[in-house]
Order: C-alpha cells, then sequence, then structure tokens
C-alpha cells in the first residue's frame, strides 16, 4: 500500500475488555486529529460495525479518559462477524461512511476478526481500509508481544487481592485457593505467584492430570504445615485454564487432607476465593495508559504511513526475523508486526509449542521450590 490518503479512521474495543483500552482510544484519536484526520468510535465492537453504530470522536468526549477502566465505546462479542456474510456488512458499512482506517483494540479473537477484515483473498482487492490492531487483554496471551494492555493493571489487583487474603488466612492458619482470570493462559497466575510470594501456583500449561493438581495442593500444604513459622497460610493462585473447577477441587483437596491426616486434618481448613471479573476492572495502572498510549502512536504513525494488517507489539520477548516485523522508527520500545505472524505465534502459544510458553514452564518448574520459603 502506498502513500494513504486517510479522512476517517475507525476505532472499535471488541472481547473483554482491558484496562487501558480509554487510554488507546484517547492517543489515538488525539494523534489522528493532530494528522488531520477524522477519527470515528465504533460502538460495542463487532456488533456496532455490523449495526452502523458509529460516530466522529469529538475531543470533548475523549480528553478526560485515560483514568477510566472499561471502554467508553462498549465492547462485545460478535458470532456473526465470524461469518464471511457478516464481514461483508462490516466492510460495506465502513465504505459507506466514508472510513478508510480501522483500529482494533482487543484480545486474539479480535485481531483474529481483524485479520479476517483485511484479508485481500476475502475482501478484493478494491477494499480500500488499512487494519491495525493493538494487543488489548488481561489474558497476555497474543503472540509476539511481551505485554498487551491491562495485563499490568490485572496483575496489580490479583496482588493487592492476594495480600488480603493473606492476613485473613495468617490469621486462622488457613489454606486459600485464589482462582484468577486468563482464560486458557496462566500467565496472570505464574506472575502473581510470584508478586504475591504464594506457596503453589497451578496453570494450565504444566498439563497436569486432575489427580496431580490435586497433589499438587496436598504437598503444598503439607510443606507448610511443616514450617516452622508463627504462621501457616498456605495461599495457592489458580489459573482459571486449570483442569477442575474449584468447588471440585475444594471437595476433593478436603477429602483427601482427611484421609491423610485423620483426626488432624481439622487443622486444616481450606478456603475458595474466586476473582472473576474483578481482575478485568478498575483504573489502569500508570503502566497500562503509558503502553496504551505509546502502542497507539505508533499505530497512528503506521496508518499514516500506509500500512496494514500490522499489529503494534510491545518490547519482544524473542528475537524477530525480520520479514516479519521491524522496530519502529516512532519508539524503539514499540514493533510493527504482521497480523498474521501475530496470529500464529497465537496459535503456538495456546498449543504449548511456542519456545516462549515453554520457557515460562522451565523457569517454573526450575523456581517453583526456591521461590517458597
Ligand atoms: P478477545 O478479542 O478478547 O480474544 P473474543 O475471542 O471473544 O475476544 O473475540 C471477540 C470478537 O472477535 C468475537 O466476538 C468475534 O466477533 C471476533 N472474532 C473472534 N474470532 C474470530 C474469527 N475466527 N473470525 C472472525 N472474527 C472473530
Ligand atoms: O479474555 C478476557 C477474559 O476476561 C478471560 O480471562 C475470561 O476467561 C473471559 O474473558 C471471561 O469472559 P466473559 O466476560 O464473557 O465472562
Amino acid at each position: 500500500m502506498g502513500e494513504s490518503k486517510l479522512e476517517r479512521v475507525g476505532i472499535l474495543t471488541s472481547g473483554g475488555d482491558a484496562p487501558g483500552m480509554n487510554a488507546a482510544i484517547r492517543a489515538a484519536a488525539a494523534l489522528l486529529i493532530s494528522h488531520g484526520v477524522e477519527p470515528w468510535g465504533i460502538k460495542f465492537g463487532y456488533k456496532g460495525l455490523l449495526e452502523e453504530r458509529m460516530e466522529k470522536l469529538e475531543p470533548a468526549r475523549f480528553a478526560d479518559i485515560i483514568r477510566e477502566g472499561g471502554t467508553i465505546l462498549g465492547s462485545a462479542r460478535c458470532p456473526e462477524f465470524q461469518t464471511v456474510e457478516g464481514r461483508d456488512i462490516a466492510r460495506a458499512n465502513l465504505k459507506k461512511h466514508g472510513i478508510t482506517g480501522l483500529i482494533v483494540i482487543g484480545g486474539n479473537g479480535s485481531l483474529t476478526g481483524a485479520q479476517k477484515l483485511s484479508d485481500p483473498g476475502e475482501a478484493g482487492d478494491d477494499f480500500p481500509i488499512q487494519v491495525v490492531g493493538l494487543p488489548a487483554s488481561i489474558d497476555n496471551d497474543i503472540g509476539l508481544t511481551g505485554l498487551a494492555i491491562g495485563v499490568d493493571t490485572a496483575m496489580n489487583t490479583i496482588v493487592e487481592a492476594c495480600d488480603k487474603i493473606s492476613d485473613t488466612a495468617s490469621a486462622f492458619d488457613r489454606t486459600f485457593i485464589v482462582e484468577v482470570m486468563g482464560r486458557d493462559s496462566g500467565y496472570l497466575a505464574m506472575t502473581s505467584s510470584i508478586a504475591s510470594a504464594s506457596d503453589g501456583v497451578l496453570f494450565p500449561e504444566a498439563n497436569q492430570t486432575r489427580d496431580e493438581v490435586i497433589d499438587s495442593i496436598i504437598q503444598i500444604v503439607e510443606r507448610v504445615l511443616s514450617k516452622k513459622e508463627r504462621t501457616r497460610r498456605a495461599l495457592i493462585i489458580k489459573a482459571e485454564g486449570t483442569k477442575l473447577d474449584v468447588d471440585e477441587l475444594k471437595a476433593r483437596v478436603d477429602s483427601e487432607l482427611a484421609a491423610r491426616m485423620g483426626e488432624e486434618s481439622h487443622r486444616v481448613e481450606t478456603r475458595v476465593t474466586v476473582l472473576g471479573h474483578v481482575v478485568r476492572g478498575g483504573r489502569p495502572s500508570a503502566f497500562d495508559r503509558l503502553l496504551a498510549s505509546r502502542l497507539a502512536h505508533v499505530a497512528v504513525e503506521t496508518l499514516v504511513r500506509g500500512e496494514s494488517r500490522k499489529m503494534i507489539a510491545w518490547h519482544m520477548p524473542m528475537e524477530l526475523d525480520a520479514s516479519i516485523g521491524y522496530r519502529s522508527g516512532d519508539d524503539p520500545y514499540c514493533w510493527v508486526v504482521d497480523i498474521d505472524a501475530v496470529l500464529a505465534e497465537t496459535h503456538h502459544m495456546h498449543d504449548g509449542s511456542s519456545p516462549l510458553v515453554q520457557w515460562r514452564n522451565e523457569v517454573f518448574k526450575k523456581i517453583e521450590d526456591v521461590l517458597v520459603i
């Protein structure tokens, strides 16, 4: 694609919201205006695109949103967009409103939608719309980016909650299993377990069977009980993607402990806390505001240069083949990468074949025992 003649660029947020999405909207809209381009807000993600729910974003609408969690544009899951017919309607609506650029802020599903929307095979050569994605998902399961928007805030929320739970757990010498979001990714559970000095972490990438999961918990509880410290609380962080839901987990742990400890099992009380959507809400951290703003800056510059089918990545955790992306000249912490390459790596992260996921697993195996002091 050559030098673009952008006049209007649509911005949408899609899939699970993430703290910092508003900072991305704000920065993108302000930077577009500085380039003489009109920012258009598309409400409720791809659903709004299909329903023509879009309007020009005036500065008064986005000036003061950096502090807010969620997304002022709204988000949605839109099954219709997964069909070619649905995407044809979306393309027609963009054309109708004179929108020739689109910034998609969302997770791997939303980025897949962006990839398909702009697929030349499907859209045809005369599809004039440039599409650039920004990674935003608390799950941190998007390929080729060190972090996605929202992860830092979610991690802080979990650590704050675990600190509080630790206080009450210590008062009773109780065992707490704290479940955190992350869909199929254990990233939030793993990083939060380090930052909150938990006694154990359960995450899907470890590929434990149900029996092994129970066994891990029992070992952790026994290890904690054998300590000589004043308090003997056990804090176990469980990623939601780990096999076994929390009720079943608690029931099996309680009965296994009763079987192993007999009379002594009354010393162990297990409680479960599911943090759920609390992890996804709240004011974005300073880092998420900055990350979102910097990624949005590079997204706008990329669109203005006339590029399409890219995602802007943060501080690549791996070596990158020059054929799939380049370090941004506008911000050395950001990379401009092909959306196809992002989604291919995302797939490898999900099926466990990504070197990055394998490295995380290895690190955890090594540090698990060392971390528990
Ligand atoms: P996230 O973006 O947080 O991963 P989802 O997986 O729910 O969230 O995806 C958000 C939306 O992106 C979906 O509701 C759908 O409209 C679109 N999407 C997801 N997967 C695809 C796909 N394979 N093809 C086209 N659109 C998709
Ligand atoms: O992808 C973000 C996420 O919050 C996941 O961590 C979680 O599994 C899922 O979305 C929850 O989706 P919903 O808000 O539709 O319940």
